[in-house]
């Protein structure tokens, strides 16, 4: 039987996408000797000596008639070339070590399998369709494995590949064959809103149809595609469920989205998204919710002064200070603190550009004037809250309190003068950073870390005094 036939005549439809992305592969590796110099696996993290191994074992089980029947566990297990799985294991493709792997179903573990299966991008037998993004990569991935492994001279042989490596478009004709659908990312954008938009889907697949989404807002014109459907709204919307799982995975996505794109950041303010983010913020939930919220809203907040100005006129800023002052929250007390130091300097350096730049652009000024960010901080006690959170034990958290510390002083210098524990607190970070920067200095680190906290340190200690 050829290796066409077997691969067909065996396999799920997963297993023929699989089968023509190894049949392309060995098409060449068996007009070849040499079948280690050509692999499915990363090359970076397996030996020359495994791949050789696993290359001769994959010919031999090809070469077998049967297929040998693989029982899966509970753990995610690469699966060999030639064996079968029992119906309604789950299949995914690992394309980062281009493993197909295989575990029993288990809808009750569906976050840590999310969680999972972002390390390596999946195909999913599930959902039977297959991005033209997974293909490229797939085949990019087969390609890069031959660059790394084929040596600088043997340039011909490089051409032979290239020969040999059939055409996207080829391979597009071949999946249409086999029924598997080639979706673009707008159409799988549609369809994962629509999944998560149904009242007819459970909680488990709403997230994950949120979890997949997060993957194609990343790039800034998918975030617009999802603005122009109408998919953004839904997506606000879901931060209003009484479900802490889909408020995470909505804020998770909107995060995402919002990253450096204006026309998104526009519309979800139009949108109602502060107030709600916000909303959720100020109301008992779990950590996991109000982290991925606080990452949304600094996303929404960056480089966007209008949101800005509205944060502050719906009371963010008291909203920041009463999460900040709950018990148990100091991992969002840092971010919150990074949050207004990338406030306060972003608006210092953009009303200096804004000043260079008047003649071509005095809206943008106006903007930054009426964020009145640092009256607020010091009429709501933010010189007093910064100054506490410097008690905080990790050096990664005080590097950041230090630097807002800093970035507050002409407003809050005052404040610092009168508080003795603060005086204190600097004293004592003085000693044990004087200590840190030594060690560093013996172990040749000149410009070291430490060195550098405890200059912020000095330089405070002489501005307050
Ligand atoms: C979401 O569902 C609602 C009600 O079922 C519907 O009116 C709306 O058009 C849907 N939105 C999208 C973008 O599909
Ligand atoms: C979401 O909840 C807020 C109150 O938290 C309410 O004012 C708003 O109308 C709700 N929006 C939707 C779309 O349900
Ligand atoms: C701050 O502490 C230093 C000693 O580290 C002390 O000399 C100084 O008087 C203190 N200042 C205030 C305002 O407490």
């Amino acid at each position: 039987m050829t290796l066409q036939g077997l691969l067909s005549s065996k396999m799920t439809p997963l297993g023929m996408l699989f089968g023509l992305l190894m049949a392309s592969c060995f098409n060449f590796c068996l007009s070849h000797q040499n079948l280690n110099k050509f692999a499915l696996t990363n090359p970076e993290k397996s030996s020359t000596e495994e791949t050789e191994k696993r290359e001769s074992e994959a010919k031999e089980k090809l070469d077998l008639e049967g297929l040998e029947v693989f029982y899966p566990t509970d753990e995610w297990q690469a699966l060999r070339p030639g064996q079968a799985v029992p119906a309604g294991s789950h299949v995914r493709l690992n394309l980062q070590t281009g493993e197909r792997e295989v575990k029993l179903q288990d809808e009750d573990k569906f976050r840590n399998n999310l969680k999972g299966s972002r390390k390596g991008k999946r195909l999913d037998v599930n959902t039977n369709a297959y991005t033209s993004q997974d293909l490229k990569s797939a085949l990019a991935k087969l390609k890069e494995g031959v660059k790394i492994e084929g040596s600088k001279e043997d340039k011909a042989r490089q051409a032979e590949v290239k020969r040999l490596f059939r055409p996207i478009e080829e391979l597009k004709k071949d999946f249409a064959e086999l029924n598997v659908v080639i979706e673009t990312d707008m159409q799988i954008m549609v369809r994962l809103i629509n999944k998560f938009n149904s009242s007819s889907s459970s909680l488990e697949e709403k997230i994950a149809a949120l979890f997949d989404l997060e993957y194609y807002v990343h790039q800034m014109d998918n975030a617009q595609d999802l603005l122009s459907f109408g998919g953004l709204q839904v997506v606000i919307n879901g931060l209003n469920s009484t479900e802490p799982l889909v408020k995470e995975y909505a804020a998770f996505v909107l995060g995402a989205a919002f990253s450096s794109n204006p026309k998104v950041q526009v519309e979800a303010v139009d949108g109602g998204a502060l107030q709600k983010l916000l909303v959720i913020l100020a109301t008992e939930q779990p950590l996991a919710t109000k982290k991925k919220v606080l990452f949304a809203l600094c996303s929404l907040l960056r480089h966007f002064p209008y949101a800005q100005q509205q944060f502050l006129k719906l009371g963010g800023l008291q909203v920041l200070r009463s999460l900040v002052q709950e018990k148990g929250t100091e991992v969002l007390a840092v971010r919150v603190v990074t949050l207004l130091y990338d406030l306060v300097t972003e608006k210092i350096f953009a009303e200096e550009e804004a000043e260079l730049a008047w003649e071509t652009s005095p809206e943008k000024l106006q903007q930054y004037r009426q964020v009145h960010l640092l009256p607020g901080l010091r009429e709501q006690g933010w010189c007093t809250i910064t100054a506490s959170l410097l008690a905080l034990p990790e050096h990664d958290a005080r590097e950041k309190v230090l630097q807002t510390l800093g970035a507050l002083l002409t407003t809050c210098r005052d404040h610092y003068r009168q508080d003795t524990q603060l005086n204190r607190t600097l004293a004592s970070l003085q000693v044990e950073y004087q200590v840190l920067a030594e060690l560093e200095l013996q172990e040749g680190e000149a410009e070291g870390y430490f060195r550098e906290l405890l200059a912020s340190i000095s330089s405070l200690q002489r501005e307050l005094r």
